[in-house]
Protein backbone atom coordinates (compact mmCIF):
# COMPACT_ATOMS: atom_id res chain seq x y z
CA UNK A 1 0.00 0.00 0.00
CA UNK A 2 1.36 3.39 -0.80
CA UNK A 3 1.50 5.76 2.23
CA UNK A 4 0.45 9.31 2.42
CA UNK A 5 2.80 11.32 3.95
CA UNK A 6 2.17 14.90 4.89
CA UNK A 7 4.52 17.41 5.47
CA UNK A 8 5.13 18.71 8.86
CA UNK A 9 3.32 22.25 7.35
CA UNK A 10 0.71 20.51 6.05
CA UNK A 11 -0.08 18.96 9.19
CA UNK A 12 0.17 22.19 11.30
CA UNK A 13 -2.13 23.45 8.01
CA UNK A 14 -4.92 20.67 8.59
CA UNK A 15 -5.30 21.77 12.62
CA UNK A 16 -5.01 25.12 13.16
CA UNK A 17 -6.87 28.23 12.18
CA UNK A 18 -8.86 26.82 9.25
CA UNK A 19 -12.54 27.11 8.82
CA UNK A 20 -14.89 24.72 7.03
CA UNK A 21 -14.84 27.50 4.18
CA UNK A 22 -10.83 27.18 4.51
CA UNK A 23 -10.32 30.15 4.72
CA UNK A 24 -7.51 31.24 7.75
CA UNK A 25 -8.53 32.74 10.10
CA UNK A 26 -6.67 34.23 13.12
CA UNK A 27 -5.94 32.16 16.03
CA UNK A 28 -8.31 32.60 19.06
CA UNK A 29 -7.49 35.30 21.48
CA UNK A 30 -10.86 34.55 23.84
CA UNK A 31 -9.51 34.20 26.91
CA UNK A 32 -9.41 31.21 28.26
CA UNK A 33 -12.80 30.22 30.64
CA UNK A 34 -12.53 28.90 34.02
CA UNK A 35 -10.92 25.77 32.79
CA UNK A 36 -9.58 24.33 29.89
CA UNK A 37 -9.23 21.05 28.50
CA UNK A 38 -5.27 20.52 28.66
CA UNK A 39 -5.20 17.88 25.78
CA UNK A 40 -4.53 20.32 23.05
CA UNK A 41 -1.71 22.37 25.33
CA UNK A 42 -0.02 18.98 25.86
CA UNK A 43 0.03 17.92 22.09
CA UNK A 44 1.31 21.36 20.91
CA UNK A 45 4.44 20.81 23.72
CA UNK A 46 4.97 17.24 22.25
CA UNK A 47 4.74 18.25 19.14
CA UNK A 48 7.35 20.92 19.62
CA UNK A 49 9.33 19.06 21.71
CA UNK A 50 9.44 15.84 19.24
CA UNK A 51 9.39 16.68 15.29
CA UNK A 52 8.76 13.08 14.33
CA UNK A 53 5.09 13.21 16.23
CA UNK A 54 3.68 15.32 13.67
CA UNK A 55 5.09 12.60 11.03
CA UNK A 56 3.30 9.74 12.61
CA UNK A 57 0.28 11.60 13.46
CA UNK A 58 0.48 12.54 9.35
CA UNK A 59 0.44 9.14 9.18
CA UNK A 60 -2.68 8.70 11.30
CA UNK A 61 -4.50 10.87 9.48
CA UNK A 62 -3.37 10.07 6.05
CA UNK A 63 -4.78 6.32 7.01
CA UNK A 64 -8.08 7.84 8.75
CA UNK A 65 -8.87 9.32 5.73
CA UNK A 66 -8.44 6.73 3.31
CA UNK A 67 -10.13 4.04 5.09
CA UNK A 68 -12.75 6.45 5.63
CA UNK A 69 -13.39 7.04 1.97
CA UNK A 70 -12.84 2.94 1.52
CA UNK A 71 -15.01 2.41 4.15
CA UNK A 72 -12.18 -0.72 5.18
CA UNK A 73 -14.18 -0.61 8.72
CA UNK A 74 -14.34 -3.14 11.08
CA UNK A 75 -17.04 -5.87 11.34
CA UNK A 76 -16.33 -7.41 14.82
CA UNK A 77 -17.10 -5.56 17.75
CA UNK A 78 -14.45 -3.79 19.47
CA UNK A 79 -13.92 -4.10 23.44
CA UNK A 80 -10.80 -2.10 24.81
CA UNK A 81 -9.19 -3.63 28.10
CA UNK A 82 -8.89 -0.72 30.83
CA UNK A 83 -6.18 -0.47 33.31
CA UNK A 84 -6.85 2.15 36.08
CA UNK A 85 -4.34 3.52 37.62
CA UNK A 86 -4.53 4.89 40.76
CA UNK A 87 -2.57 7.74 42.51
CA UNK A 88 -3.60 8.88 46.34
CA UNK A 89 -2.20 11.12 48.73
CA UNK A 90 -6.01 10.99 50.38
CA UNK A 91 -8.16 8.47 51.18
CA UNK A 92 -10.65 10.49 49.01
CA UNK A 93 -8.23 10.39 45.69
CA UNK A 94 -8.14 6.53 46.52
CA UNK A 95 -10.95 5.98 44.76
CA UNK A 96 -12.90 2.69 44.99
CA UNK A 97 -13.06 -0.41 42.89
CA UNK A 98 -17.07 0.36 42.59
CA UNK A 99 -16.38 3.97 41.79
CA UNK A 100 -14.17 2.35 39.20
CA UNK A 101 -16.67 0.30 37.94
CA UNK A 102 -19.06 3.54 37.05
CA UNK A 103 -16.68 4.94 35.02
CA UNK A 104 -16.82 1.80 33.24
CA UNK A 105 -20.24 1.70 33.01
CA UNK A 106 -20.63 5.19 31.83
CA UNK A 107 -17.96 4.33 29.26
CA UNK A 108 -20.00 1.61 28.21
CA UNK A 109 -23.29 3.65 28.13
CA UNK A 110 -22.08 6.31 26.29
CA UNK A 111 -19.94 4.30 23.42
CA UNK A 112 -23.32 2.59 22.88
CA UNK A 113 -25.80 4.80 22.63
CA UNK A 114 -27.34 3.51 25.88
CA UNK A 115 -27.12 6.45 27.98
CA UNK A 116 -30.39 7.96 29.16
CA UNK A 117 -30.06 11.32 27.94
CA UNK A 118 -29.11 9.71 24.02
CA UNK A 119 -33.25 10.39 23.87
CA UNK A 120 -32.57 14.14 24.22
CA UNK A 121 -31.00 14.26 20.82
CA UNK A 122 -32.63 17.33 19.43
CA UNK A 123 -34.25 15.82 15.90
CA UNK A 124 -32.04 17.91 13.94
CA UNK A 125 -28.91 16.31 15.12
CA UNK A 126 -31.10 12.59 15.66
CA UNK A 127 -29.95 11.34 12.21
CA UNK A 128 -26.50 11.46 12.82
CA UNK A 129 -26.10 10.62 16.20
CA UNK A 130 -23.99 7.31 16.65
CA UNK A 131 -23.60 4.29 18.61
CA UNK A 132 -19.72 3.82 18.59
CA UNK A 133 -20.54 0.39 19.47
CA UNK A 134 -17.36 -0.05 21.16
CA UNK A 135 -17.26 -1.63 24.96
CA UNK A 136 -14.72 -1.22 27.85
CA UNK A 137 -13.89 -4.01 30.48
CA UNK A 138 -12.12 -3.65 33.53
CA UNK A 139 -8.75 -5.49 33.18
CA UNK A 140 -6.91 -4.32 36.38
CA UNK A 141 -6.23 -1.49 39.22
CA UNK A 142 -3.26 -0.11 40.08
CA UNK A 143 -2.83 1.85 43.17
CA UNK A 144 -0.21 3.54 44.84
CA UNK A 145 0.30 6.39 47.64
CA UNK A 146 1.95 9.55 46.85
CA UNK A 147 3.04 12.52 48.31
CA UNK A 148 2.09 14.93 45.65
CA UNK A 149 -0.49 17.22 46.22
CA UNK A 150 -1.06 17.30 42.05
CA UNK A 151 0.21 16.06 39.12
CA UNK A 152 -0.05 18.75 36.86
CA UNK A 153 -0.43 17.94 32.75
CA UNK A 154 3.18 16.72 32.02
CA UNK A 155 2.70 12.98 32.38
CA UNK A 156 4.74 12.38 35.72
CA UNK A 157 1.98 10.36 36.90
CA UNK A 158 2.83 7.78 33.57
CA UNK A 159 5.85 7.37 34.92
CA UNK A 160 7.62 5.76 38.27
CA UNK A 161 10.79 7.38 37.89
CA UNK A 162 8.74 10.36 38.13
CA UNK A 163 6.43 8.82 41.32
CA UNK A 164 4.03 7.90 39.11
CA UNK A 165 2.50 4.05 37.50
CA UNK A 166 3.94 3.22 34.08
CA UNK A 167 1.07 1.81 31.42
CA UNK A 168 0.42 -1.90 31.42
CA UNK A 169 0.80 -3.14 28.18
CA UNK A 170 -0.22 -0.07 26.27
CA UNK A 171 -0.83 -1.36 22.99
CA UNK A 172 -3.63 -3.36 23.74
CA UNK A 173 -4.63 -1.77 26.95
CA UNK A 174 -6.16 1.51 27.44
CA UNK A 175 -4.53 2.97 30.74
CA UNK A 176 -6.70 5.39 32.57
CA UNK A 177 -4.41 7.53 35.69
CA UNK A 178 -6.74 8.68 38.19
CA UNK A 179 -4.87 11.44 40.57
CA UNK A 180 -5.37 14.52 41.57
CA UNK A 181 -4.06 17.00 38.51
CA UNK A 182 -4.79 20.46 40.32
CA UNK A 183 -4.43 23.56 37.79
CA UNK A 184 -8.34 23.34 37.04
CA UNK A 185 -7.87 20.37 35.04
CA UNK A 186 -10.61 17.39 34.61
CA UNK A 187 -8.80 15.19 32.70
CA UNK A 188 -6.58 14.97 29.77
CA UNK A 189 -5.28 12.94 26.69
CA UNK A 190 -3.24 11.46 24.29
CA UNK A 191 -3.58 11.63 20.68
CA UNK A 192 -2.95 8.28 18.87
CA UNK A 193 0.90 8.34 17.76
CA UNK A 194 1.92 9.47 20.73
CA UNK A 195 4.60 7.77 22.44
CA UNK A 196 3.20 4.47 24.28
CA UNK A 197 4.99 5.51 27.75
CA UNK A 198 2.66 8.25 27.87
CA UNK A 199 -0.45 6.59 26.22
CA UNK A 200 -3.96 6.95 27.40
CA UNK A 201 -5.91 9.42 29.82
CA UNK A 202 -6.06 10.65 32.67
CA UNK A 203 -8.98 11.82 34.91
CA UNK A 204 -8.64 13.89 37.81
CA UNK A 205 -10.01 12.10 40.87
CA UNK A 206 -12.81 14.09 41.46
CA UNK A 207 -14.31 13.68 38.21
CA UNK A 208 -13.82 10.01 38.26
CA UNK A 209 -16.72 7.92 37.28
CA UNK A 210 -19.96 8.52 39.86
CA UNK A 211 -19.33 9.20 43.24
CA UNK A 212 -21.64 11.41 46.12
CA UNK A 213 -18.27 13.23 46.66
CA UNK A 214 -17.63 14.26 42.94
CA UNK A 215 -18.10 17.57 41.80
CA UNK A 216 -20.99 18.88 40.22
CA UNK A 217 -21.73 19.47 37.06
CA UNK A 218 -18.87 17.20 36.26
CA UNK A 219 -20.32 14.23 38.23
CA UNK A 220 -21.85 11.87 35.33
CA UNK A 221 -18.11 10.20 34.59
CA UNK A 222 -18.35 12.24 31.25
CA UNK A 223 -15.17 13.90 31.05
CA UNK A 224 -13.59 10.34 30.67
CA UNK A 225 -15.67 10.18 27.89
CA UNK A 226 -14.52 13.26 26.19
CA UNK A 227 -10.94 12.19 27.08
CA UNK A 228 -11.72 8.46 25.41
CA UNK A 229 -13.00 10.73 22.43
CA UNK A 230 -9.60 12.41 21.85
CA UNK A 231 -7.21 8.92 22.83
CA UNK A 232 -9.91 7.72 19.59
CA UNK A 233 -8.87 10.50 17.49
CA UNK A 234 -11.57 12.98 17.89
CA UNK A 235 -10.65 16.94 17.94
CA UNK A 236 -12.83 19.44 19.95
CA UNK A 237 -15.91 20.01 17.69
CA UNK A 238 -15.06 23.88 17.27
CA UNK A 239 -11.90 22.40 15.81
CA UNK A 240 -9.61 24.39 18.33
CA UNK A 241 -9.81 27.53 16.38
CA UNK A 242 -12.32 30.48 15.67
CA UNK A 243 -15.34 28.44 13.52
CA UNK A 244 -12.70 25.45 13.37
CA UNK A 245 -12.48 22.33 11.54
CA UNK A 246 -12.52 19.31 13.59
CA UNK A 247 -12.31 17.07 10.71
CA UNK A 248 -15.63 15.77 10.97
CA UNK A 249 -18.18 16.46 7.90
CA UNK A 250 -21.28 15.95 10.37
CA UNK A 251 -20.50 18.30 13.21
CA UNK A 252 -21.47 21.39 12.58
CA UNK A 253 -18.84 24.28 12.49
CA UNK A 254 -18.47 25.97 16.24
CA UNK A 255 -17.53 29.26 17.14
CA UNK A 256 -15.31 28.16 20.22
CA UNK A 257 -16.10 25.77 23.14
CA UNK A 258 -19.40 26.03 24.93
CA UNK A 259 -20.00 25.91 28.74
CA UNK A 260 -22.99 25.39 31.57
CA UNK A 261 -25.81 23.40 29.46
CA UNK A 262 -26.96 25.95 26.52
CA UNK A 263 -30.56 26.08 25.82
CA UNK A 264 -31.56 24.66 22.37
CA UNK A 265 -31.24 25.98 19.61
CA UNK A 266 -28.05 27.41 19.69
CA UNK A 267 -27.23 29.39 16.88
CA UNK A 268 -23.63 29.90 15.94
CA UNK A 269 -22.25 32.94 15.37
CA UNK A 270 -20.30 31.18 12.08
CA UNK A 271 -21.82 31.25 9.00
CA UNK A 272 -24.00 30.44 7.15
CA UNK A 273 -26.17 30.54 10.18
CA UNK A 274 -27.02 27.10 11.63
CA UNK A 275 -27.70 25.55 15.25
CA UNK A 276 -24.16 24.64 17.29
CA UNK A 277 -24.44 20.70 18.44
CA UNK A 278 -23.62 21.53 22.00
CA UNK A 279 -24.56 18.58 23.02
CA UNK A 280 -21.59 16.88 21.40
CA UNK A 281 -19.08 14.39 23.99
CA UNK A 282 -16.19 16.81 22.15
CA UNK A 283 -17.80 20.07 22.92
CA UNK A 284 -16.69 21.80 26.46
CA UNK A 285 -20.82 21.73 28.47
CA UNK A 286 -21.51 20.70 31.81
CA UNK A 287 -21.54 16.22 32.15
CA UNK A 288 -25.53 16.87 31.26
CA UNK A 289 -25.13 18.61 28.71
CA UNK A 290 -23.21 16.22 26.51
CA UNK A 291 -24.75 13.30 25.00
CA UNK A 292 -23.76 12.21 21.60
CA UNK A 293 -21.27 11.63 19.35
CA UNK A 294 -22.12 11.54 15.22
CA UNK A 295 -21.41 8.82 12.80
CA UNK A 296 -18.15 10.82 11.56
CA UNK A 297 -16.87 10.65 14.42
CA UNK A 298 -17.39 6.98 14.73
CA UNK A 299 -15.78 7.04 11.48
CA UNK A 300 -12.47 8.52 12.53
CA UNK A 301 -12.60 6.01 15.50
CA UNK A 302 -12.88 2.85 13.92
CA UNK A 303 -10.16 3.79 11.48
CA UNK A 304 -7.80 3.10 14.55
CA UNK A 305 -8.63 0.04 14.96
CA UNK A 306 -8.86 -2.03 11.40
CA UNK A 307 -5.68 -3.68 10.31
CA UNK A 308 -2.96 -1.04 9.81
CA UNK A 309 -4.77 1.06 12.06
CA UNK A 310 -3.09 3.52 15.08
CA UNK A 311 -4.61 0.90 17.52
CA UNK A 312 -4.94 -1.95 15.76
CA UNK A 313 -3.50 -3.85 18.36
CA UNK A 314 -6.20 -3.51 20.34
CA UNK A 315 -7.40 -6.62 18.15
CA UNK A 316 -10.44 -7.56 15.86
N1 LIG B 1 -10.17 18.29 29.32
C1 LIG B 1 -11.39 18.99 29.53
C2 LIG B 1 -11.24 19.86 30.78
O1 LIG B 1 -10.39 19.60 31.60
C3 LIG B 1 -12.49 18.01 29.74
C4 LIG B 1 -13.81 18.61 29.66
C5 LIG B 1 -14.82 17.55 29.90
N2 LIG B 1 -16.10 18.12 30.10
C6 LIG B 1 -16.97 17.65 30.98
N3 LIG B 1 -18.16 18.14 31.01
N4 LIG B 1 -16.66 16.68 31.78
O2 LIG B 1 -11.95 20.82 30.93
ZN1 LIG C 1 -10.77 18.05 25.26
CA1 LIG D 1 -17.35 19.46 11.64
Amino acid sequence: MRKIILSAAAFTMLFSCQNDENTPVAPSTEAIALRNCATQEVLEAQLKADPTLALRMNQIEAFTQKAMLTKRLVNGKIVIPVVVNVLYRTAEENISATQIQSQIDVLNKDFTAKNSDFSSIPAEFAGVAANIDITFELAGIVRKSTTKTSWGTRDAMKSSKKGGIDPTTPTKTLNIWACKIGGGILGYAQFPGGSLATDGVVIDSKYFGLSASNSYPYNLGRTATHEVGHWMNLRHIWGDSSCGNDLVSDTPVAKTANYGVPAYPYVSTCLPTHNEMTMNYMDYTDDRGMYMFTNGQKSRITALFVSGGARSGFGI
